[in-house]
């Protein structure tokens, strides 16, 4: 099987998973059962990305029963003071009965308007539930595990003092926070206070989103060259070496299957992907939705 990591739960996550933010819901059923029939076990979702309805099909298609697998799902702003709604909608969407793993998407609440996805001010921004709060979220996903639909619960998109605050009240340390990660952002901080709570940190965007352009890095190149690697595989596996889950996003066969294959890198290669993002001008948050002034910064 392939390699993992042992949650705080006590279970075992497959150090690789497929991510599927922005795969069409045309193509992310095949890629999903293409992941699967290559070895791939785990498989992140989001109501959000509106393609889970195919993951699930990809699921099903490939063949490999339930309990080999390991699911991640979030839940959307709009569900925050209804978790267990938005995990159902989820859980019905993907045709599954239980999820692995279930994290509330971005520590921001929103209105519900209609079935707004992401209702908006007039300036643009998006609208925040300001009468509610990502702890009081949390309470309510305290109460998910007992409900047999989960098997751990986690966050995303949460800093180091939104961490804080959240653990200063949290019967449930939270599995997992996941975040954009790569060697542009390497988030050694957030990564190391993670690793001390005992919460997994997890890479989104892992070869820096759309067209990967962490990819392009001569010295990423140049260590793909020394190993007669693809590029992505060594971004990949500087992730799992550091010991974050890695969720590299594709809907290409090929690429899919190169992905899931780490190879070891050395001390110096790891420590000269460690400081990438210290060349200038090589610093680089990708993913920054406009979330608006509301909120205390520094968001992440
Ligand atoms: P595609 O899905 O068309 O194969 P991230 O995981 O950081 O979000 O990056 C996803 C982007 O990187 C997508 O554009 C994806 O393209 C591309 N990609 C994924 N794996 C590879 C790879 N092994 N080599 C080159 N590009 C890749």
């Amino acid at each position: 099987g392939q390699k993992t990591f042992k949650l705080n739960t006590g279970a075992e996550i497959p150090v690789v998973g497929l991510g599927t933010w922005q795969s069409a819901p045309g193509e992310v059923a095949r890629a999903v059962e293409s992941a699967i029939k290559s070895g791939y076990r785990h498989i992140d979702c989001a109501w959000m990305y509106g393609n889970e309805n195919e993951v699930g099909q990809g699921i099903k298609a490939s063949g490999v029963p339930r309990e080999e697998l390991f699911i991640t799902t979030k839940v959307w702003g709009t569900y925050h003071r209804r978790v267990e709604e938005g995990l159902d909608s989820s859980l019905k969407a993907l045709g599954l009965d239980y999820v692995d793993l279930l994290l509330v998407h971005w520590p921001v609440p929103l209105i519900v308007r209609g079935d707004e996805k992401i209702p908006l001010n007039e300036d643009g921004t998006r609208a925040i539930d300001k009468d509610w709060s990502p702890e009081l979220t949390w309470k309510e996903m305290e109460k998910l595990p007992a409900t047999g639909k989960v098997k751990a619960i986690g966050v995303s998109n949460w800093s180091i003092p939104k961490l804080e605050r959240l653990l200063k009240d949290a019967k449930i340390v939270p599995a997992a926070n996941q975040v954009e990660l790569h060697p542009f952002l390497p988030q050694h901080d957030l990564v190391s206070y993670c690793q001390s709570k005992g919460i997994m940190p997890q890479a989104y965007s892992p070869l820096g989103s759309s067209g990967g352009p962490v990819l392009e890095d001569e010295k990423v190149k140049a260590i793909a060259k020394a190993h007669d690697c693809d590029p992505a595989q060594v971004v990949i596996s500087w992730g799992v070496q550091r010991g974050v889950t890695v969720l590299p996003k594709s809907v290409t066969p090929s690429r899919i299957e190169t992905n899931g294959r780490l190879v070891a890198l050395t001390k110096d290669e790891m420590k000269s992907l460690d400081e990438l993002h210290l060349q200038d001008g090589k610093h680089k948050r990708l993913i920054k939705p406009n979330w608006g002034v509301d909120l205390e910064f520094p968001l992440w």
